[in-house]
């Protein structure tokens, strides 16, 4: 066969890199950060070139990010997709491109679902639904909970009050008294926090918070109101990042419902299987589990993130 440029005589051609594209939502959380070294660094393991957009929260950075590597004609495209809705023109034009886009972590809602090959990620109705349960058992079925929404639009937030409210339907006694977005970060669920305390001190017996760190961050504004998180106020999250657990170990966190975002290896090898022409379901599904405090000082040794 003639020489192509590139190839040294007689010598076969390497290997064409892999190239990938990966939209990330942005830097918002610990649990985000955790996401995006497991997929940089398994990419790095198999010396794929990946190419990093991080959309700082914002959907219009997402698209810009997904349109550019569509032109770049990358091989596949790994999208963590800030809110659910909107991604229909994008997606179609990877689509005509032949490039497969492989949704991790938040769903999407489009009318055609082959606009995306596959979803890896935990199925946060679920995380809702067992926050809930531990939290109703926790108080005996009685409690005024304030909740910290994530995010408004994404998933997350969407699916993990969904799942909440759905137990809580059965439990009377269990009120959402206020529930407000505190879109994912430690800093917005402290201000948040500050105003319940605010309005309503007397009133707060439980926080449920769609992620640790805003968790976190109603555990200060607690504190500095003098109140006492984990015991005057019960306080149940979810991600189980490393965080959460150091906040258990204190006695000041009494849950947390894990969420693994150690995906990098499942994103790869789904893309490789892709590529070989096999078919993937399209929903993986991560598998979580409920941490509670009195194991939080045995266990946190062995967490990953
Ligand atoms: O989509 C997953 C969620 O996004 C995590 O629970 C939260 O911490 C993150 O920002």
């Amino acid at each position: 066969k003639p020489q192509q440029a590139g190839e040294t005589a007689g010598a076969p051609a390497a290997a064409k890199k892999l190239v990938i594209g990966f939209s990330q939502v942005g830097a918002e959380s610990a649990w985000r950060t955790a996401e995006t070294k497991s997929i940089r660094g398994e990419a790095e393991k198999r010396g794929i070139d990946l190419k990093f957009a991080d959309a700082q929260g914002k959907q219009a950075n997402q698209i810009n990010a997904l349109s550019s590597f569509i032109a770049q004609k990358v091989d596949a495209i790994v999208l963590a997709p800030v809110v659910e809705t909107g991604w229909e023109n994008v997606l179609m034009q990877a689509k005509e491109a032949n490039i497969p886009v492989i949704l991790v972590d938040r769903g999407i809602k489009v009318s055609d679902e082959s606009l995306y090959t596959t979803l890896i990620a935990s199925d946060f109705v679920e995380e809702g639904r067992m926050a809930a349960e531990w939290l109703a058992k926790k108080m005996n079925g009685k409690a005024n909970i304030y909740e910290l929404q994530g995010t408004t639009g994404a998933a997350p937030a969407i699916d993990r009050k969904k799942g909440f409210e759905e137990v809580l339907a059965k439990n009377p006694g269990m009120t959402i008294v206020k529930s407000q977005s505190a879109d994912f970060t430690r800093a917005k669920g402290k201000e948040v926090m500050e105003a319940f305390i605010k309005s309503d001190r007397e009133k707060i017996q439980a926080v449920y918070a769609h992620n640790d760190d805003m968790a976190l961050g109603a555990i200060q504004a607690l504190e500095e109101a003098g109140m006492n998180p984990g015991k005057d106020v019960i306080l149940i999250s979810v991600d189980g990042v490393k965080g959460a657990f150091e906040a258990m170990v204190a006695g000041k966190l009494n849950a947390t419902v894990e969420c693994n975002p150690l995906m990098g290896p499942t994103v790869f090898d789904t893309i490789a299987k892709i590529r070989a022409g096999e078919k993937v379901p399209k929903f993986i599904q991560s598998k979580d589990q409920l941490f509670e405090q009195s194991t939080a000082a045995q266990v946190i040794s062995t967490r990953e993130y």
